[in-house]
C-alpha cells in the first residue's frame, strides 16, 4: 500500500478514491454569493500545477494549510494578521467557499489560495515539507464507532502532514466534542513526528493567542461545549 492509501472492507483506497461524507451544498445561495463563486473564486482557486510557494504573487516564507476552514472565518482573520504569509484552505461545503470568498472581497486578503474539494485529493500533490503549519478546527466529530473511518484525522492523514509540515512547524487541533477531543489527540500525540506542546493544563484549555475567535467558538462556549486547544511541534 501507498504512503497515502487506507483502507475500506480490507480493500486498498488511494487517497483520491476516498469518500467524502459531509455536506457540499447548503441553502440556495443569494446572488452576492453566487457571483463570488462564478466571479473570484477563479481568481482565488489553487492551481495545482505549481508549487505551494508559487500560489502567491508576495512569495511567503510561510504558507499555511486549513483543512476544512467551514464559512472562513477563521482562516480569513489569520490571513489578515499575516500578510507576509501564505494561506490555503481546503473545503468542500460550496456555501462556505462562498462566505469566505466574502470575507476576502471585504478585508481585501491577497493572500489565501482556496481548495474547494476534498483535501485529500490534493495532499500528494504538495511537495515535502511546504508547510509552516497546518490547522483543523472543530472537524466534524463522527462520535460513532462505526463512523470512525470519516474522521479527518486518521492514521494516514497523520502520516501526510508529517511528511508536509517542516520540522519547527506546528499542527493546530481544536474541537468541542468530548469524541473528538480523544481520536485528535490520539491521532496526534502517537505519530512518532510530532510532539504535544502542552505543558499544563492551561495550555490546552485556553485559546492560543494567535487563534482568533470566531462566532462557533463563542457558541459553544454559550452553550457548554467547552473547546480544547491542542498544539503540536514537527520534530525533526
Ligand atoms: C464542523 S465543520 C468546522 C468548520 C470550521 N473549521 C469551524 O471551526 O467553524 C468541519 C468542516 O470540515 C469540512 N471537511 C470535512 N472533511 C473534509 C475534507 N476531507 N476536506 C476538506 N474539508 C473537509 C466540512 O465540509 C466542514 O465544513
Amino acid at each position: 500500500m501507498g504512503k497515502h492509501d487506507s483502507t475500506f472492507n480490507g480493500k486498498c483506497l488511494m487517497a483520491s478514491e476516498q469518500r467524502f461524507y459531509g455536506r457540499r451544498k447548503g441553502r440556495p445561495l443569494g446572488t452576492t454569493l453566487q457571483r463570488l463563486l462564478t466571479e473570484t473564486l477563479p481568481l482565488f482557486r489553487l492551481d495545482p500545477s505549481i508549487s505551494v510557494a508559487q500560489q502567491f504573487a508576495h512569495d511567503p516564507a510561510d504558507v499555511f494549510l486549513e483543512i476544512g476552514f467551514g464559512g472562513g472565518e477563521h482562516l480569513a482573520e489569520l490571513a489578515l494578521a499575516r500578510s507576509d504569509a501564505g494561506f490555503i484552505g481546503a473545503e468542500p461545503y460550496i456555501n462556505g467557499v462562498a462566505k469566505m470568498l466574502r470575507h476576502i472581497e471585504e478585508k481585501g486578503l491577497r493572500n489565501i489560495r482556496l481548495w474547494d474539494d476534498d483535501v485529500r485529493k490534493i495532499l500528494p500533490r504538495f511537495s515535502n515539507e511546504c508547510f509552516a503549519g497546518a490547522y483543523i478546527m472543530f472537524p466534524d466529530p463522527w462520535p460513532k464507532r462505526r463512523h470512525a473511518s470519516r474522521r479527518i484525522l486518521s492514521p494516514s492523514m497523520m502520516e501526510t502532514l508529517a511528511r508536509l509540515i517542516r520540522p519547527q512547524g506546528m499542527l493546530m487541533l481544536a474541537s468541542d466534542d468530548p469524541t473528538a477531543k480523544c481520536w485528535l489527540l490520539q491521532a496526534a500525540t502517537s505519530h512518532p513526528a510530532f510532539s504535544w506542546t502542552a505543558r499544563r493544563p492551561d495550555d490546552w484549555r485556553n485559546r492560543p493567542a494567535h487563534i482568533p475567535k470566531t462566532r462557533y467558538m463563542c457558541k459553544a462556549h454559550k452553550e457548554a461545549r467547552t473547546p480544547c486547544w491542542f498544539s503540536f511541534e514537527r520534530i525533526a
